[in-house]
């Protein structure tokens, strides 16, 4: 077979070569012709390493490197032709070193010489257009010519741009290195905990100190999630609760319910603090980033604050029963029932809070009320019945000026309104008046009953709740009265 469109003379061994490649010879003898023809025929090997891409060369290692031979390569390499630098016609090679890298070539290939190895360096030239590039060199002495001098050969290939790569990865490497450290830094300072974990099997993958230190644990105790429960929450109930909150947040996907505030933890010493802790996942990496603040000072603060707003609240209760020792207690009972109503209602804890303020106070303007008339054992007058109603408005204009956080003072004002409007001090009804105040109504009416007072017995119980049923959505809010029976009847509630 011939090989078709072959025309160019220097593509003849090509043919020999297909010939023998296609004939019917076993391949062993097919490897011992071609070694015969290489080795017979020279013209191929110049064919052969002229078109090569890298720059072939045989040069002395004399002062100049004097070229004996170099490919035609060195055009697109170099700028220069074969015949420029062929026997350094025009300029060695050397010249076309960058200058700066001069020593360190000859040093390669002198030491390469001396140990009898290849040598393999990486410098720079530069083109006759004034190009700087990039090259690699292989190259080895092939013989000792009789004056000393080395015949060397080897070939030069341009890595410009593998060294640009390199160079920008090299860049790319340093500034990750460097924003990693300024990363690492910036959370081994942080005063917030940082860790994660994977959200598959639970592995705490870092923590930096402010973790450790603010939940109290060191880190190598913190291995993983289960771990970290059964050490930071040691009781059962409290850790089942927490554990349940934090899986249910995850499920739910929703950032607002990955947050949680004032949670007690349990330290390694023993003592107990609190923190405020913010869940990031990141589903497509199974990465959860946990932060978390110590809360443990603002809440032993809030508690002292809260309890001094308690005592505070206790205080003004207290003014009032003082004077009035037949209702003594009267306003704590009304606060336990009016709250044990609202939690039963399953109203949210600001509008608990709300009733028990409001429910501690709401005879505050009996202070206002001579003794005489809270205390007389009989009927009161007419005079003396419309003097003791004005004590809701006296209880407000008490209040009325401290900013409490809930509607107090709208709460205490409306306290004796009834839903058909036949209450005090403006006869509004239904839903003119507070839920709050509908609840301390109910619950004031019941205590009122089931308790002593100067002009009569206690009527008992059973008369109070006959009371808040008969006047169900009359005078009182059907919802509230039909809890505070459920209360009585079927939670054994006590006054
Ligand atoms: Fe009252």
């Amino acid at each position: 077979m011939k090989l078709k469109n072959l025309n160019l003379q220097k593509l003849y061994y090509l043919q020999d070569l297909y010939d023998i490649a296609y004939s019917s010879d076993s391949n062993s003898v097919k490897i011992r012709k071609v070694k015969n023809y290489l080795k017979n025929n020279r013209g191929f090997s110049t064919v052969l390493i002229n078109n090569l891409l890298e720059m072939v060369y045989l040069c002395l290692d004399d002062k100049n490197w004097t070229v004996l031979y170099i490919n035609k390569a060195c055009k697109s390499l170099t700028g220069y032709k074969e015949s420029e630098l062929a026997f350094n016609s025009i300029l060695s090679y050397e010249d076309i070193i960058y200058p700066e890298d001069k020593n360190h070539v000859r040093e390669k290939v002198l030491n390469g010489i001396k140990k009898n190895k290849k040598y393999s360096l990486s410098y720079r030239i530069v083109t006759k257009s004034g190009k700087v590039k990039w090259v690699y060199e292989i190259g080895q002495s092939v013989a000792t010519l009789k004056n000393g001098l080395h015949l060397l050969e080897g070939y030069i290939t341009d890595i410009t741009h593998i060294k640009n790569l390199s160079e920008a990865l090299n860049v790319e490497k340093e500034q990750l290195k460097k924003t990693n450290f300024l990363i690492n830094l910036i959370l081994e300072k942080l005063p917030i905990g940082i860790a994660t974990n994977r959200i598959s099997d639970g592995k705490v993958l870092f923590i930096n100190k402010a973790f450790s230190k603010i939940y109290g644990w060191p880190t190598d105790e913190l291995i993983d999630i289960e771990t970290f429960f059964n050490k930071v929450y040691p009781e059962k109930d409290y850790r089942e609760k927490i554990k349940k909150m934090v899986l249910e947040g995850i499920a739910s996907k929703n950032p607002a319910k990955m947050r949680w505030n004032d949670i007690r933890i349990t330290k390694k010493n023993g003592t107990i603090g609190y923190v405020n802790a913010v869940n990031i996942p990141v589903y497509t990496q199974d990465l959860m980033v946990s932060t978390v603040i110590d809360f443990t000072d603002q809440h032993n603060y809030i508690k002292k604050i809260t309890d001094l707003f308690d005592q505070t609240i206790k205080l003004m209760a207290n003014l009032v029963e003082i004077k009035d020792p037949y209702t003594y207690n009267h306003q704590s009972k009304v606060s336990k029932l009016s709250i044990a109503i609202a939690k039963e209602m399953g109203l949210p804890d600001e509008k608990v809070k709300a009733i028990k303020y409001a429910s501690l106070i709401h005879d505050i303007g009996k202070i206002n009320i001579p003794p005489s008339i809270l205390n007389k054992p009989g009927e009161l007058s007419y005079i003396e019945s419309k003097l003791l109603e004005t004590h809701p408005e006296n209880s407000y204009k008490i209040v009325k000026d401290i900013a409490f956080p809930w509607p107090i003072k709208e709460i205490i004002l409306q306290h004796h309104e009834r839903i058909d409007g036949s209450g005090y001090p403006k006869g509004i009804k239904n839903n003119e008046i507070l839920l709050e105040a509908k609840i301390i109504a109910v619950a004031d009416v019941i205590e009122a009953m089931a308790s002593h007072r100067p002009y009569r017995p206690t009527l008992g119980i059973e008369k109070a709740l006959e009371e808040i049923s008969k006047n169900s959505g009359k005078l009182y809010d059907e919802k509230v009265c039909s809890i505070c029976m459920k209360l009585f009847k079927k939670r054994n509630f006590i006054l």
